[in-house]
């Protein structure tokens, strides 16, 4: 087993992100560790650059994001914790690979739709290879196992794809690179925006209002809550015709690590949705307090963060050289070694 996945260091982490991945990346660092296996987490610099940004607020968003994974509980002794940017083979792995990515399947990417339609000037090529570069990520390590969130399930796929197509052209009989399963939780994979709950939370798309961050302080935090959309029934349950409290359950489940039912049940005597808004925030609020805590103090040393992400560099380009040797090989790219 050995576990990879990528955050990107663009606006502020939301309770989405969290939710979804962050605290599944602790979970999946301290798993891997007792097993003696590997996980490896990447902050996406290069992917960053594919839609219109400033230098140097990425470098800023950069070391937010970093700050905020540790004071999740990242432990770069129990995990590979690095920057995408400071190993090269990962855009080498991506241009290769793009010899065995069909232009169609690009073409279909629902990220790809939705983002290029978002850009006003310029839709650059690197939107259009940003799965390839996603695939060059994941598969550079020979990972098995990607924890992302719903959104992530389409560019999962096609790197499985990527990797079937390398070993059927290249592999020449060996598995050169490893197809990788996605592991996407059964709770909390997609939450959705507290004020149009059938758009999912997200930075760019979202409102500002409906949408919560990691380090919102719980003032903001019962704010964003007790004015969160449900609709005008009364009744606490989950349902298709009720996104937005079917969401207010699903996160309070994950905040007490309990089924929704079982949120639901505890909720019998609720005296409507203002009982489900106020104990939603206190589970959040609980549940990010010690990560807000935790993140001024890491993000303030910025010469720390650079010290963690270069010791993780490190340990990442050793395992993706290994790799890129095997592929340059495989490909007849390079010299003969
Ligand atoms: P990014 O940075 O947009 O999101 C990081 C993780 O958060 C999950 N997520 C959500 N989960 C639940 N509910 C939401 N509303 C929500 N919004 C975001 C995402 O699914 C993701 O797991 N392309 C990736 C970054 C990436 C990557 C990789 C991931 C680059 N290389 C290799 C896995 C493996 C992205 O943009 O994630």
């Amino acid at each position: 087993m050995r576990i990879f996945s990528g955050i990107q260091p663009t606006g502020r982490k939301h309770l989405g992100n969290y939710i979804g991945a962050i605290r599944h990346y602790v979970e999946g660092q301290e798993r891997t560790h007792t097993a003696g296996d590997l996980a490896i987490y990447c902050i996406v610099d290069l992917h960053a650059t594919t839609v219109p940004y400033e230098p140097a607020v990425l470098r800023e968003r950069l070391y937010d994001t970093a700050a905020i994974l540790l004071a999740s509980g990242l432990d770069p002794d129990r995990c590979v914790f690095f920057r995408q940017g400071d190993v090269l083979e990962h855009a080498e792995l991506c241009w290769l690979l793009s010899s065995v990515t069909a232009h169609g399947d690009l073409n279909r990417m629902h990220q790809f739709k939705e983002k290029s339609a978002a850009q006003r000037e310029l839709v650059s090529a690197g939107l259009f290879l940003y799965p390839v570069l996603q695939a060059a990520d994941v598969l550079a390590y020979r990972a098995t196992e990607v924890p992302v969130g719903e959104d992530q399930r389409q560019h999962i796929e096609l790197m499985r794809d990527i990797a079937d197509r390398f070993n059927a052209r290249f592999g020449a009989g060996r598995e050169v690179l490893v197809a990788p399963g996605h592991r996407i939780p059964e709770i909390g994979a997609k939450i959705m925006d507290l004020q149009e709950p059938a758009k999912k939370m997200s930075t760019t798309g979202g409102s500002g209002e409906g949408t919560l961050y990691v380090l919102d302080d719980p003032a903001t935090i019962e704010k964003k809550f007790k004015r969160a959309v449900t609709d005008s029934e009364n009744e606490i349950r989950r349902g298709p015709d009720k996104p937005g409290v079917t969401n207010l359950i699903d996160i309070l489940a994950v905040c007490r690590g309990v089924t929704p039912d079982e949120v639901v049940a505890s909720l019998a005597d609720a005296r409507g949705y203002g009982d489900l808004k106020a104990a939603v925030a206190a589970g959040v609020i609980e549940l990010l307090t010690p990560v807000r805590e935790r993140y001024e103090a890491l993000r303030a040393d910025e010469a720390h963060l650079e010290g963690v992400l270069g010791r993780g560099a490190d340990r990442a380009s050793a395992i993706a050289a290994d790799t890129l040797a095997d592929v340059r090989r495989a490909m007849g790219v390079g010299p003969v070694v």
